[in-house]
């Protein structure tokens, strides 16, 4: 019993390893790094010392995120852009190019949702929406692909969302935008196949990052799941590329109930889409009640 433990373990160390030595001085290429999942992901690759590039518009949170990775040795790149914007984009592709001579995974991670009724979303927020989650990442994707089937080598991961399977109505336009990543990456898997490169599609359920602050459905209203086991995962797929990535894993059985019963995906969206209504109301109501205790406090503070 004892020796078996030990060559059990020696396995592991001995895969441990090899998969280390498997991302070392890659270059991974990761939009949207500043928080939550991209942040995650980032920090769990440390320990496999790639080259890493960072990209997100807020400076200050991508440079906090950078020295932490300095520290750790990381070979590091940060880049402050839009990913809307063309010349971002370019910058992003042409420094790492001239930093670090390749890219071998880029990580689509860069994205939002805002949570709305799709007849009160105001233009300027479904623009927002696809621009950002689906435009940009098919015209940052095209360009790197082009990198890769020079190195004949490369992979391509794409963050969709749970929400494909069970499309809650508060969020139409970006479930839209989700599945539309869903089936780019379904579309463009043979093709890429051809010249080594691996496409992904990443499927997580709610985590606790900043994306429900930013779908105004406050997070504190949901059962949230931990970002950094999401990241092992990502980091996981990266060691070893598959198709698709759904987490939590038992997310993977509403996705076939969801696939075989239009029954059930009909009744389970919508009631993810009332508790999402909900939450939404709940965080608005205590915007206004903190609103309004500041307001009396300041009238308190000017009479006194
Ligand atoms: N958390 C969840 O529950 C969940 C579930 C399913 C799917 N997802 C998907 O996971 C991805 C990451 O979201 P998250 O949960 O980690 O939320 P988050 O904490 O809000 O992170 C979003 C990241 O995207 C970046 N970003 C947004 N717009 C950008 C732009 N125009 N240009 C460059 N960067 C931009 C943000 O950086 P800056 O603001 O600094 O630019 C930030 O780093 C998104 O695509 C989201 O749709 C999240």
């Amino acid at each position: 019993m004892c020796l078996r433990d030990k060559s059990d373990s020696m396995n592991t160390a001995e895969k441990e390893e090899k998969n280390n030595s498997k991302l070392k001085g890659k270059v991974v290429v990761i939009t949207g790094a500043s928080s939550g999942i991209g942040k995650a992901v980032a920090l769990s690759l440390a320990k496999h010392q790639p080259k890493l590039v960072i990209f997100a518009r807020r400076e200050k949170k991508l440079m906090q995120i950078a020295r932490t990775l300095k520290e750790q040795g990381i070979k590091l790149l940060p880049i402050v852009g839009d990913i809307r914007n063309r010349d971002d984009r370019e910058k992003l592709i042409d420094s790492t190019l001239k930093v670090f001579g390749s890219i071998d995974v880029l990580i689509n991670n860069a994205g939002l949702g805002k949570a709305n009724l799709f007849l009160e979303q105001p233009e300027e927020e479904i623009d927002e929406l696809i621009e950002t989650n689906f435009l940009s990442l098919v015209k940052l994707t095209q360009k790197t692909v082009q990198i890769m089937k020079e190195q004949q080598s490369g992979h391509i991961v794409n963050l969709s969302t749970s929400l494909v399977m069970l499309p809650a109505y508060p969020f139409a336009v970006y479930n839209s935008t989700k599945s539309a990543i869903m089936t780019f990456g379904d579309s463009i898997r043979k093709e890429m196949k051809d010249y080594g490169i691996s496409v992904s599609t990443v499927f997580p359920g709610p985590y606790n990052t900043n994306f429900h602050e930013v779908a105004h459905c406050g997070i504190d209203k949901f059962k949230v799941y931990d970002v950094t086991k999401l990241a092992n995962k990502i980091v996981k797929l990266l060691l070893k590329p598959k198709d698709n990535l759904i987490q939590p894993w038992f997310f993977s059985v509403y996705s076939c109930l969801s696939k075989r019963s239009n029954r059930f995906r009909k009744k389970v969206s919508i009631e993810i889409g009332d508790s999402i209504l909900r939450a939404k109301k709940l965080a608005e109501n205590e915007l206004k009640i903190e609103k309004e205790q500041i307001k009396r406090e300041k009238v308190q503070i000017i009479a006194q």
